[in-house]
């Protein structure tokens, strides 16, 4: 059974405002104060409504209580339901791992087996839905594509709406992790101008993506274990990470009460963000346009005066080496025992080394992230760049489903709605600077068109 992490020490804190004179006492829980509680420290104007805490990007705010993930980001510490994130990595499956996010305990073998057989049943998507996919540019981002296609998904189960139904909830849970990656492997497909390769029940969650992926005329396809095994690893570091973006706006999202399909998709398209999931694809650009190890200590210097950023270095919350890139780093060496090693790892390395003994980085605690090796496994497995992402959020879908599920059994969630504060004009009257009823010339919406 799992021991809980132990409350931070309960207390108070004197607040006084200088403005009044008044002293006001605060309680502190699990080592916060309730933004709320500040609502009663108001100056004598009858319309002021109370003192707001300002928190631009969510430095300093938990918006949730969660028993997901734990992170400490000083320490390099990462646990998904108290388990180490090495432990998992090195010893369970990604499945097991969905599971264990969502219901707090790692399967027993019934839970386990019911489980597989659930999500493998559901693996096939409505035909309507490959139709759907074929009707995106030869060019399209697959990220862009996965998108509209699991936010279209909800078109196909209307019943998911009944998100308080525990019956609809599991099944919609089932079909994301069952049908993200046959959307993800169609949207691959597309991009290469491949036919789309049917699921193949008959093998394992990752074995059946690598068959919808690189399946050509053999009667049934058979990964190489070390990629099986490289991605299954993959899919467990990226699994879930608390209150990151993609989380925190499916949590956003979901706590309007719409279907889980459109608040999953709200996750992808956060995900895709080059700040966010999209750092490995821009890893592996940034490498490229290096060009040559030689080139590595002009690139530095450039990142240091300010332009651009080294991708796949820092993070929001861990201030020391992010402990999925250790394991990120151990499984590059693997997969490059079967493909040979990637012609950029040198250029990487080296990267790394000047970047953790320079003290720009040292300084800002910049280390390398999950982000930062990814990208070169992916190469190696022949995943073409743009497809990096999807890979992410087909790992991801597990722990935003569990965080959705437990912000919707969360009795203190309420629709999310932060305050602003008003920076615009006051008051003034409405004078008007343009002609009402005035038509612009044909000729220049004709030469939009011919540019769009
Ligand atoms: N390269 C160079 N300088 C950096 C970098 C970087 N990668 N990251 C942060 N800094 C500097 C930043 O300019 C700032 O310097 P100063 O104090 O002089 O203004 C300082 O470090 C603090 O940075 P910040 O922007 O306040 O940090 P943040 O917590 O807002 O941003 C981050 C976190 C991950 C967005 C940022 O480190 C970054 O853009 N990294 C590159 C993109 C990346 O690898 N993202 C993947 C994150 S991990 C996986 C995931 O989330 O999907």
């Amino acid at each position: 059974m799992a021991t809980t992490i132990a409350p931070a020490a309960e207390g108070t804190i004197e607040v006084n405002d200088t403005r009044t004179g008044q002293t006001y006492t605060l309680p502190i829980n699990d080592g916060a104060i309730r933004a709320n509680d500040l609502k009663k420290i108001k100056t004598d104007d009858a319309d002021d409504p109370g003192l707001l805490s300002y928190d631009p990007a969510f430095l300093n705010t938990a918006s949730c209580r969660s028993a997901i993930t734990f992170i400490d980001g000083d320490k390099g510490i990462l646990r998904y339901r108290g388990y180490p994130i090495e432990q998992l990595a090195e010893k369970s499956t990604f499945l097991e791992v969905a599971w264990l996010l969502r219901h707090g305990e790692l399967p027993n073998q019934s839970e386990y087996d019911s489980f597989v057989h659930d999500i493998t049943y559901h693996t096939y998507v409505h035909e309507n839905m490959r139709k759907f996919l074929e009707g995106f540019r030869y060019d399209a981002h697959p990220m862009a594509m996965l998108n509209s296609a699991v936010a279209g998904l909800a078109s196909f189960y209307p019943s998911s709406r009944n998100i308080m139904d525990p019956v609809e909830r599991n099944i919609s849970m089932i079909r994301l992790l069952a049908k993200v990656p046959t959307i993800a492997a169609y949207c691959y497909r597309h991009l290469k101008g491949l036919p789309f390769v049917y699921p193949d029940n008959d093998l394992s969650y990752v074995d059946n993506f690598l068959s919808m992926v690189a399946r050509m005329t053999e009667p049934k396809y058979q990964a190489d274990p070390i990629f099986s095994k490289a991605l299954e690893v993959l899919f467990i570091l990226h699994a879930d990470h608390e209150q990151n973006c993609s989380t925190s706006a499916v949590r956003a999202v979901g706590s309007s009460h719409v279907d889980p399909f459109s608040a999953m998709s709200a996750g992808i398209a956060a995900l895709f963000g080059p700040l966010h999931g999209g750092a490995n694809e821009q890893v592996l650009r940034m490498v490229e346009e290096i060009g040559h190890v030689k080139n590595v200590p002009k690139f530095i210097e450039e990142v240091k005066g300010g332009k651009g950023k080294l991708m796949g270095f820092g993070h929001r919350v861990y201030k020391s080496y992010d402990p999925r890139a250790k394991i990120v780093k151990a499984l590059a060496d693997d997969v490059f025992k079967v493909v040979g090693v990637d012609k950029d790892l040198e250029i990487a390395l080296e990267l790394e080394r000047i970047a953790l003994s320079d003290d720009y980085f040292k300084s800002r605690k910049l280390y390398p992230n999950v982000d930062f090796y990814t990208g070169l496994i992916y190469r190696s497995m022949a995943f073409p760049t743009d497809f990096f992402t999807v890979l992410f959020a087909i790992a991801r879908t597990a722990g935003w489903l569990a965080q959705w599920e437990e912000m919707l059994l969360d009795k203190e969630q309420k629709i999310a709605r932060p305050r602003q504060i008003y920076t615009g004009p006051a008051e003034r009257p409405y004078t008007p600077q343009i002609e009402h009823g005035h038509k612009v010339a044909g000729a220049k919406h004709k030469k939009d068109a011919l540019r769009s």
